[in-house]
């Protein structure tokens, strides 16, 4: 049977990159890595730790390195439209799986005012437990779902990535009916551009295929999901009696590749809100030279339309100097269809009187947009590379 994915026990090396990285995005790495993550976690165990050939490391660190991209989309939600977290009344993270989102949350609000939500009742049952924040059990049909709560924000990362036209439609209203006046309400899909080559979409705006990653849930209710704006638009008009709904769209604002829409309640004009996405980007190969320094070598991603990147090396938490860009990555694109900019190639030398072996050596991709992300390494004393960046394994199928 599968351990629980204990923080305490991976690679120290990988454990203080994580902490790192929380410490860098104003987190407190103790608390957010407190609870182990259980076994039953589909999304860890399934979906991203295979992409790592089950190194439980390298997983934490991603898992810790995509939470804090998740995060990063509903704090500008937040801080744009309420101000800060302080001033949301209630906050539902709907779909939320074993609550990665509640882990960050935890440190910028009071648990009370934190409610989660799956159709996995023992992943909302296991946060209840170790959170103390509020939950309730989902349903495949949006109609038979027993809660009556309003809340000021719902926040629904990949699920509507998954659901067939009726239910998309369905769960869309039945949310946003769960919104305050002036709340708001952020879904994310896979877009049209996205969609894979071989396949055509629908006249209908949206295609469904019945499979996913979840090795449990019904193929019929939860498969894999494309949507043109023209869809999504229909559907967030169709929500409710009232006139229609204030929205936006963030192309690549959520995870990877997917499409962030957010829809105001009744009260609510999105019209001047931005949602920037996190840079992205690792570390690839570490070439020692015959003087002894060492050549470090990567990709790097801008996925914020019209944002530049600066590229800032860092050696023991001191900054030594700036990466230098260089050409376009035509292999990495693939793993970001249809991005605004291409990915990059990127490099940097460090001699022996700038780092020792085994100096931790970290990379900010510091963008324009104000968004930052960091990538790991260590001085090697041989070629082999301990890295944290992607390689170019596939992304995790969300
Ligand atoms: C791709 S996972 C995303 C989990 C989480 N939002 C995250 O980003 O870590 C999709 C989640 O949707 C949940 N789900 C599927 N159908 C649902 C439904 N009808 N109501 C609520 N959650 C559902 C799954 O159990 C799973 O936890």
């Amino acid at each position: 049977m599968t351990a629980p994915l204990d923080f305490d026990r991976i690679d120290p090396v990988y454990r203080a990159w994580a902490d790192d990285y929380l410490r860098l995005s104003g987190f407190d790495p103790s608390a957010f890595l407190a609870v182990a993550q259980p076994a039953e976690d589909e999304m860890f165990f399934k979906a991203l730790l295979p992409n790592f050939e089950g190194d439980r490391g390298i997983g934490a660190f991603k898992f810790v390195e995509a939470t804090m991209r998740h995060y990063e989309a509903l704090r500008q939600i937040v801080d744009q439209s309420f101000g800060g977290f302080n001033e949301v009344g209630s906050l539902l993270d709907f779909a939320s799986g074993y609550g990665r989102l509640t882990r960050a949350l935890l440190q910028r609000m009071p648990a009370e005012r934190i409610w989660v939500s799956d159709i996995y009742a023992e992943a909302i049952d296991w946060q209840v437990r170790n959170f103390g924040v509020n939950g309730f059990a989902s349903v495949p049909d949006p109609a038979a779902l027993a809660h009556d709560g309003k809340h000021d924000v719902i926040f629904v990362g990949s699920l509507f990535s998954h659901l067939p036209a009726d239910l998309f439609r369905a769960w869309l209203a039945r949310l946003h009916g769960m919104l305050t006046p002036g709340g708001v309400l952020a879904f994310s899909v896979h877009d049209q551009s996205i969609l894979p080559s071989a396949e055509a979409m629908d006249e209908s705006g949206i295609r469904f295929f019945p499979w996913s990653e979840s090795g449990s849930l019904d193929p019929a209710i939860y498969g894999m999901t494309y949507v043109t704006e023209a869809f999504v638009a229909e559907a967030i008009g169709d929500v409710g009696p009232e006139a229609s709904p204030s929205w936006r769209v963030f192309h690549k604002g959520l995870y990877e590749n997917q499409a962030l829409y957010v829809v105001g309640g009744s009260d609510r004009d999105l019209s001047d809100l931005s949602v920037a996405s996190p840079p992205m980007g690792g570390f690839e190969r570490a070439t020692l030279l015959t003087d002894g320094s060492v050549e470090f070598s990567g990709w790097a991603i801008e996925r914020t339309p019209g944002q530049t990147l600066a590229l800032a090396v860092h050696v023991d938490d001191r900054p030594v100097r700036m990466a230098e860009a260089m050409d376009d990555r035509p292999d990495v694109q693939p793993m970001f269809p249809a991005s605004p900019m291409p990915p990059f190639a990127w490099r940097f030398r460090l001699g022996r009187a700038d780092a020792d072996t085994d100096s931790a050596i970290r990379l900010t991709l510091r963008s324009t947009s104000g968004l930052e992300t960091h990538a790991f390494a260590r001085m090697p004393s041989d070629p082999a590379l301990t890295y944290s960046g992607w390689s170019r394994r596939s992304l995790p199928p969300l």
